[in-house]
């Protein structure tokens, strides 16, 4: 049997049908002859639901037999194709581990994607702060005895969210987080957005179904090797009883029309998976590892080879000549960049950011980061409350309406509905003035709710 059922029955289509005389309205080209230009063949590929290309929302076609086999592939008891990106499978996790109630523990630096399941739900999140690097101040997320704090101080709690990884290729212990969790029956949520690739090399750490998680949602564009906005939603056996609260949170907040394109695109990489990908993975490790810089430099060690993280200075600088060479990484902010390896790089490829790292001077290290603010009228509250903005220097004591997180590290100091202390409005104030990037904060401007 074919393990690319979707791509097979897509082709079939194509050669079976003459004039479609259905949406999309580019009809496969020749409605829109700029597109079909542009794009050529991959426009007759961005195909709807037709009788033999079955439907995402109630599969029981070709959608359905790809999907069993990406659950086969990866040992879940159930997979969900997405086309609403890393978002949308936390949203339906969320959705689906709180089904019949309960809290939500989540790490501090979650993304806020959640946020959208808290309005729907109206469930409580109880936050987690990260353990962080002594330096660069980046978080290393939660330890083991941490969740276990947390869970036994929060009865209420049913489900954790954690990063596995973290942006910067950070990999907290899930199989202990996991261990801790489910022997207080609370399910365990794995952010896998950068880690779609684990467990295909034994360089990389192992897949989050592999260590325990109970949900685990693969960004399949970031690291998977599909198209931009193309994700995966896995079940474990624990799970397995949720999966129509899944699918029903699936169906409800992604679009009722989900592009073949990016399904195909996510058949295709699983294929590739099986195949090819682990060979260029290896070679892409290889070509890595002389890339990392001195420790000096180093963010923090990261358990992704791929991700080439430093801090310095410089690093603005550095980034820029890089990019007059051509060379583009995936972004720079203060003293840290970030680069993504691609499974098709080679050492030539990566020589140019070996040589500059080798030589960085280092940075001082990070300043110290409240990340304590007593949580006021929870996050569904001030979300849903009217809101308006105020100066840092005025914003002590109003209630934050939005996540506001300094990047890097990219940490929240504040979720929506945390009261802004003393020392939280002046750590922004210094961070702003001094030029830094603050998510939720624009020309000093901080969203509060309106009282
Ligand atoms: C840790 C983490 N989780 C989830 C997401 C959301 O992923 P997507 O952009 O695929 O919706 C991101 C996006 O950057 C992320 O960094």
């Amino acid at each position: 049997m074919s393990d690319t059922p979707l791509t097979d029955a897509i082709r079939r289509y194509r050669s079976a049908v003459s004039s479609r005389l259905h949406v999309p309205s580019h009809g496969g080209g020749p409605g829109s002859p700029a597109l079909e230009e542009l794009f050529g063949d991959l426009l007759s590929w961005d195909v709807t639901e037709q009788p033999e290309l079955d439907d995402l929302s109630h599969p029981d076609g070709p959608i359905a037999e790809a999907q069993a086999a990406a659950a086969a592939f990866f040992g879940a008891a159930e997979a969900f194709y997405l086309t609403g990106g890393a978002t949308l499978g936390l949203q339906a996790a969320v959705f689906a581990a709180l089904a019949g109630g309960g809290a939500l523990l989540a790490a501090r630096d979650s993304h806020r994607s959640l946020l959208g399941p808290v309005l729907a739900t109206g469930a409580e999140i109880v936050l987690l702060d990260p353990r962080r690097d002594p330096g660069s101040g980046a978080s290393l997320g939660p330890s083991a005895d941490d969740v276990v704090r947390a869970l036994d101080a929060a009865p209420d709690i049913r489900a954790i969210l954690v990063n596995y990884p973290s942006y910067l290729g950070v990999a907290p212990d899930l199989a202990g987080i996991a261990d801790a969790a489910h022997e207080r029956g609370v399910l365990v949520i794995a952010d896998a957005a950068h880690g779609a690739h684990f467990g295909l090399d034994p360089r990389l750490p192992r897949p989050a179904l592999e260590l325990g998680a109970d949900f685990a949602v693969l960004g399949m564009h970031k690291t998977g090797g599909a198209l931009t906005q193309s994700g995966m939603l896995l079940l474990g056996e624990r799970a397995a009883p949720r999966s129509a609260s899944a699918g029903l949170a699936v169906g409800l907040l992604g679009t009722s029309s989900p592009s073949y394109l990016l399904l195909v695109s996510i058949e295709q990489a699983v294929h590739d998976m099986r195949h090819a990908m682990p060979g260029r993975l290896a070679r892409a490790i290889d070509a890595a590892a002389g890339v990392r810089g001195p420790a000096r430099v180093e963010v923090t060690a990261p358990q992704d080879p791929l991700r080439v993280a430093f801090r310095s200075r410089v690093a603005q600088e550095i980034v820029e000549s890089l990019a007059l060479a051509g060379i583009r990484g995936e972004y720079v902010d203060g003293d840290t960049a970030l680069y993504c390896v691609p499974f098709g790089a080679q050492a030539a490829d990566l020589e140019r950011l070996r040589q500059e790292v080798a030589l960085l001077p280092a940075p001082p290290p990070a300043a110290e980061m409240p990340l304590r603010s007593p949580a006021r009228i929870g996050p569904r509250g001030a979300l849903l409350a009217g809101r308006r903005t105020v100066h840092l220097g005025e914003a002590e004591g109003w209630i934050a309406a939005d996540i506001v997180a300094p990047v890097p590290p990219g940490i929240p100091v504040l979720w929506p509905g945390e009261r802004i202390t003393r020392e939280t409005a002046r750590y922004l104030a210094s961070e702003a003035s001094q030029g830094r990037r603050i998510m939720g904060v624009d020309h000093e401007q901080v969203w509060v709710v309106a009282e």
